[in-house]
Formats: C-alpha cells, structure tokens, sequence
C-alpha cells in the first residue's frame, strides 16, 4: 500500500488530500499538522474549513484510509511520498519584506523530514513557492541525507475556494514538475500514477521543475491580471456611461478572450493573488528584469485603486463624510461560499470607513466576530503568521457590531455595502431593507450582484461597479 503523507492541514493540504483519499482505496493518507485545534477539528463534525462538499468527503474516508494526526514525526517517516502544503506568506522583515515568500515554514518542515526520514522519500511541493525553491530544499534534504534517496517534484495546486471539492475532482490539468533524471522521472510517473486514478492522462501536464514552479505564480498572475483590467475598464464605465457587464460580455464573446475572470468587483482578495504576484514582482527584481516587475505590480496597484475608489465613492455620495453614520456591511468573506477572510477587500474598504468614523454593522453568514475583530485590528501581511491565530485583544473595534441577521446589520443604517457576492443577498427583502434605513438609503454594490433598477424603484439610491449612476 503507497503510503501518501501531506504536512499541513489547510485550505489546500485538507480538501486535496481527502479526495486523494476517495479517490485511490488502495493508498493510505495522513495529514498531519502542527496546529492541535487544527487536527482536533479534521476530525470533528466541525471541519476547520467551510467548503461545499467537503464533509461528505471527509465522512466517506476517514478512519478508513483517510487519518489526521498531530504525531508529524512518525507519519513523515513511514510515508512514501510527502506533500508539503504549509503555508508560504509574504515576508514581514528583513531582506524582501512586503514581496518575497516567507519560506521559514517550508524549510522547518524539510529539515524534518531530513531529521526523521529512513527510507527513500518523494518530496512533493505543494504549496506555491518561488521558482528555483526545489533547489535548495533539495540541498537541505541531501546535506544530511543518510544515503537517503529523495526526489523532488513541484505539483502546485489550482484549486480555487469555494468550489474546491469540484476542482480536484474534476481538474482543468494537473501539473508535475521533476527532474529530467532516470530517477525524477520515476518519481513523476508514481505522483502520475496516484492522479491518474481519476484524471484523465491528456490533462496530467509533466515538466521540468522550474517550469511548474513559475507556471502556479503565472496562472495566479495571469487570473488576478484578468480581474485588474476589467476594474481598469470599470472607472472609465463610470466615466463615460458604458456598463461594465455589457463591455464585458462583449469582450468575453471573443472566443480568444473567453468569459471567465470578467466580473468587475470591488477588487480581488484571498490568500494568494496578491501574495504571488509580490513574489513574482520580487523574482523578476532579483533578475533585474524591473520592466516585468512594474508590469506585474501594476496588477496590484490597481487592485488598491479599486478599493480606495470604492471608499471614496461611498463617502462622496453620503455628503461627503460618514462619520456617525452606521453602514451595514453585507458580506466579508473575500469570495462567497467559503468562510475565509484572507486578504478580503473588506477589510480595506471596512478600514477607510472606520478611517472616517463610520460605524459598521456586518453580516456574513460563514465569518465570526472573532475573526472580523481580529482582521480589522490586523496590520498589513499579519494574515498569514502565527499572529492570526491569537485570540482577539480585549480593546476590540467598539464601532464594529457583527450579527449573524442581515435585516438587523441594515436596521437604522444610512447606506448599505455589498462586499461579497453570496447567492442569498439577491434574494432578499430589499422592500423590508428599505422601510427600515434612514433616508435618503444608499447601496452601494461591491459585487454587481442586485437588480439596481429595481431598487431604485423601491427609492434607494444605488452605485453599483462600472455602470451609469
Ligand atoms: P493554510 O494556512 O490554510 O494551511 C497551512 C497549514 O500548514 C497550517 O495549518 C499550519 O499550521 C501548517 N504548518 C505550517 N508549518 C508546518 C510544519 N512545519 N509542520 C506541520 N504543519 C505546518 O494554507 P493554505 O491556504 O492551505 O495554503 C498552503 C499553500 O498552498 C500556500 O503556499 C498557498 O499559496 C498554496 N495554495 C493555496 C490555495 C488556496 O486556495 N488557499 C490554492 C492553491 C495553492
Ligand atoms: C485563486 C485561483 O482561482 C486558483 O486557481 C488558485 O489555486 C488559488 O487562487 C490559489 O493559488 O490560492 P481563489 O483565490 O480561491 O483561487 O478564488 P478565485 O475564484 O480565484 O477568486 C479570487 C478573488 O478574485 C476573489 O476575491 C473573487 O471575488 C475575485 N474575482 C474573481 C473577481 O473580483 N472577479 C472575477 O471575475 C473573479
């Protein structure tokens, strides 16, 4: 029986391993962690993750070939093939601080597999890294190696969140990187043969290593690049009376275009895009190629732009100031159907609200006060280090208010912000919402997901993206 380890229990080790799990009977899977409550809660009725179809899942294998465990050690040294999906932030201090890929979480664990492996090991990087990482965990790996045998391979993950469970089963491609060696190839082949279970072969992609460790930074950049320029286009919209949903669809017709990735939003969130795309920018700067990284930075650049623009719009449109003023805030979540807050526009746009002394009611049906209070504390790439995981100071926002009622977050608000695009606020009682906020009643949508018109109707004063006031 193949005996699959993956360090780190997160968005992607938690969901990638399971349907690995379910997918291939024959081979035993441990995710391991160094997080307690982390485990503790793999193994609970209460997954760490909210994400649709993951449950069900998660109940089919676990106890049968599907285990998670806080004992790293023993389940490193007894697994054939090792997935590292720990996480790899943006450094804080030192030498790239704001850029580079925080990697202290990838080396500690690839000194410990070195410390505990006694058999040959195929060390899989799953988490994103900068091009070229496979270099020198192979040079940590192989100082102390016991003529241990390793062989490294990049298999970065394309899963996105919220329809993760979908992704991994049904894959656009599943790339693996090794290298061009008798004996990286073989590893290729038994990582192949674990996808191939369920993956079509056309769709599993091999090369060489550097390439599938630049095209996960490329894909992430290239997506998020997509989402800037139809921001871009949105605030010329609003400037000339184009609707951004019709420019759009026109470009998206264009089958060399495609459709997908053109919603104008309130700018794109979540744990990587920005993350990657700093890592990219700080790859291309340490090669002296500053034109392709003020190409890429751009990318974020307007990101900001979009958010700041989306503040002041809200603020300009409320007489200019909101101090005093409640604003309900419907939805934190950077995307909706996942619970997650990294990175989430909201936090910028809740920022520059409370900046000038608004107060804030907000609503999201899968975030806590808890992790609101924290992220709205948060300073700046605190996120992804251990910081995030502290409990809340006692001096938390006081004018932050968190209900889990989106008629409550609206009631006596002066405006209303859309910040992510759950199926569940198309379908409100935008009437019921109405009768019950000071007039005039703004909305302004973050994520073009209400019938404007209509609401105009019901006498709101509406500014959705990108489209004529
Ligand atoms: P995460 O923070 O949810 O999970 C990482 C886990 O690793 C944490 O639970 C942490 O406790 C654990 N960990 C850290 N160091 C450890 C060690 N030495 N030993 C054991 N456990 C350790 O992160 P994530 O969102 O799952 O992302 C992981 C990687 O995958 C990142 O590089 C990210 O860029 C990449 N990625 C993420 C997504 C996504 O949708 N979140 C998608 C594709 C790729
Ligand atoms: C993204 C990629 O889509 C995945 O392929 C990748 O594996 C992952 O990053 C990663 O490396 O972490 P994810 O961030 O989970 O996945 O979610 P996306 O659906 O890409 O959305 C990212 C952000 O862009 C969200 O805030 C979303 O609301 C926003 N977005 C997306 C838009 O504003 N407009 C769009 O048209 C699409």
């Amino acid at each position: 029986m193949v005996k699959i380890c993956c360090i780190g229990a997160g968005y992607v080790g938690g969901p990638t391993m399971a349907v690995i799990a379910l997918k291939c009977p024959s081979v035993e899977v441990v995710v391991v962690d160094i997080s307690v409550p982390r485990i503790n809660a793999w193994n609970s009725d209460h997954l760490p993750i909210y994400e649709p179809g993951l449950d069900e899942v998660v109940q089919q294998c676990r106890g049968r070939n599907l285990f998670f465990s806080t004992n790293v050690e023993k389940h490193v040294s007894e697994a054939d093939i090792i997935f590292v999906s720990v996480n790899t932030p943006t450094k804080t201090r030192g030498l790239g601080a704001g850029k580079a890929a925080d990697l202290t979480y990838w080396e500690s664990a690839a000194r410990m597999i070195a410390d505990v492996a006694k058999s040959d090991k195929i060390v899989v990087e799953k988490s994103t890294v900068p091009v070229k990482t496979a270099e020198a965990i192979e040079k940590i790996l192989t100082h102390n190696s016991k003529g241990i045998n390793y062989q490294i391979l990049s298999n970065p993950e394309f899963l996105a969140e919220g329809t993760a469970i979908q992704d991994l089963l049904n894959p656009d491609r599943v790339l693996i990187g090794g290298r061009e060696t008798p004996d990286g190839q073989k590893a290729i082949k038994a990582l192949k043969d674990v996808y191939a279970q369920w993956v079509p072969e056309e769709r599993i992609i091999t090369t060489n290593l550097w390439s599938a460790e630049l095209s996960k930074l490329a894909a992430n950049a290239f997506l998020a690049q997509r989402i800037s320029s139809v921001n871009a286009m949105s605030a010329l919209c609003e400037a000339t009376g184009a609707d951004v949903s019709e420019v759009s669809y026109a470009i998206g017709k264009d089958s060399r275009i495609g459709p997908k990735f053109l919603n104008a939003s309130v700018g794109f969130g979540g744990s990587c895009f920005q993350k990657d795309i700093l890592n990219l920018v700080y790859i291309c700067e340490c090669n002296g190629l500053s034109e392709v990284a003020c190409y890429w930075k751009q990318v974020i650049k307007v990101n900001d732009y979009q958010k700041s623009r989306f503040v002041n719009r809200v603020v300009s449109s409320m007489f200019n100031t909101v101090s005093g003023k409640k604003i309900a805030i419907f939805g934190f979540a950077f995307k909706k159907d996942t619970g997650d807050t990294r990175e989430t526009p909201a936090i910028d746009v809740c920022k520059g609200l409370l900046g000038d002394k608004a107060s804030l009611s907000i609503y999201d049906p899968q975030v806590t006060e808890d992790q609101i209070q924290r992220d709205l504390s948060m300073g700046k790439f605190d996120w992804d280090h251990p910081i995030h995981l502290q409990p809340v100071s006692p001096t938390s926002i006081k004018q932050v208010s968190v209900v889990w009622d989106p008629y409550q977050a609206a009631r006596d608000a002066h405006g209303l912000c859309i910040l992510t695009e759950w199926d569940e606020f198309k379908r409100l009682d935008y009437e019921k919402i109405y009768e019950s906020m000071r007039k005039p009643a703004f909305v302004f949508d973050g994520r073009n997901v209400v019938d404007a018109e209509k609401l105009r109707e019901l006498g709101f004063i509406v500014y959705s993206i990108g489209k004529p006031l």
